[in-house]
């Protein structure tokens, strides 16, 4: 078991009132999977990645990575953020460089970030600074300094909610390339379903109030995938269908209160 969620809840109190984000959330992650977290607004999709990079503690319940339990962040977990956080007075080079400033042979730390902007496309961009690039740049250099630090668990929350379509499908595409280059295990928060569809081994569809995993549906139709491709279709009707009944769900219980 490479990465284990066991019966995992979170509460959060505020004004004094103790609302349960998270209830009894029990996965397990496979060496090399791509398994995206795909559900509604406010079903605890952040917070559970929090959680498993270390950021936030569970209320209850454990999180092992290669049988270590999780208590704070590591090098052992890479974040992409929706926003990609570079330092601004840094170049696009000396970013990737800096996530690596532990590795004491200096060759080696300019080769592997330079390797990681090639991936990303950004092989001619390293004496950029942030402000330069565009969104979807800013993007690829976050992936790129979360991949040189070689971490186990590249862990990414909408990495492309904030770009434009365009830039997003085609970063998806680059996303999938690097993936089947690297085979690293990603776990990836969406909330499309055709993002989740285009890219996951495997699809944990959570619901709300609280937060529980409703559907653990395995992808096997060969990539890359394209929206029209039947048996896709044919799970974007399931998930669509598992989502509306959870917002009817959400609705009537509003309703009555
Ligand atoms: N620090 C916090 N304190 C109190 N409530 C929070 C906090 N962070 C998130 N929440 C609440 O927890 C729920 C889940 O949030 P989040 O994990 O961000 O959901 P998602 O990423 O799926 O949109 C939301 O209802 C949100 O308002
Ligand atoms: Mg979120």
């Amino acid at each position: 078991m490479f990465l284990q969620l066991s019966n995992i809840s979170k509460q959060y109190v505020q004004n004094n009132v103790e609302t349960t984000v998270l209830s009894s959330i029990n996965v397990v992650i496979e060496e090399g999977e791509f398994v995206s977290i795909l559900g509604p607004s406010g079903c605890g999709k952040s917070t559970l990645l929090s959680m498993v990079a270390g950021l936030l503690k569970p209320t209850s319940g454990e999180i092992l990575l290669k049988g270590s339990s999780i208590k704070k962040p590591g090098k052992d977990r890479g974040m992409v953020f929706q926003q990609a956080a570079l330092f601004p007075w840094m170049t696009v080079e000396e970013n990737v460089l800096f996530a690596i400033r532990d590795m004491k042979n200096k060759e080696e730390r300019y080769n592997r970030a330079q390797h990681y902007l090639k991936m990303v496309q950004l092989g001619s961009s390293l004496t950029q600074y942030p402000h330069e690039l565009s969104g979807g740049m800013q993007q690829r250099v976050s992936i790129a300094r979360a991949l040189a630090m070689d971490p186990a668990v590249l862990l990414m929350d909408e990495p492309f909610g904030a770009l434009d379509e365009q830039t997003r499908l085609r970063l998806q595409q680059e996303l999938e390339t690097i993936w089947l280059q690297t085979k690293k295990t990603v776990l990836f928060v969406t909330h499309s379903i055709h993002e989740s569809l285009k890219l996951s081994d495997r699809i944990l569809v959570m619901g709300t109030r609280p937060g529980t995993i409703l559907a653990d549906m395995k992808i096997d139709t060969p990539r890359p995938r394209t929206r029209t491709n039947i048996q896709i279709t044919k799970l974007e009707a399931e998930i669509s269908a598992i989502l509306e009944k959870e917002i009817d769900k959400v609705v009537k219980e509003e309703l009555r209160q």
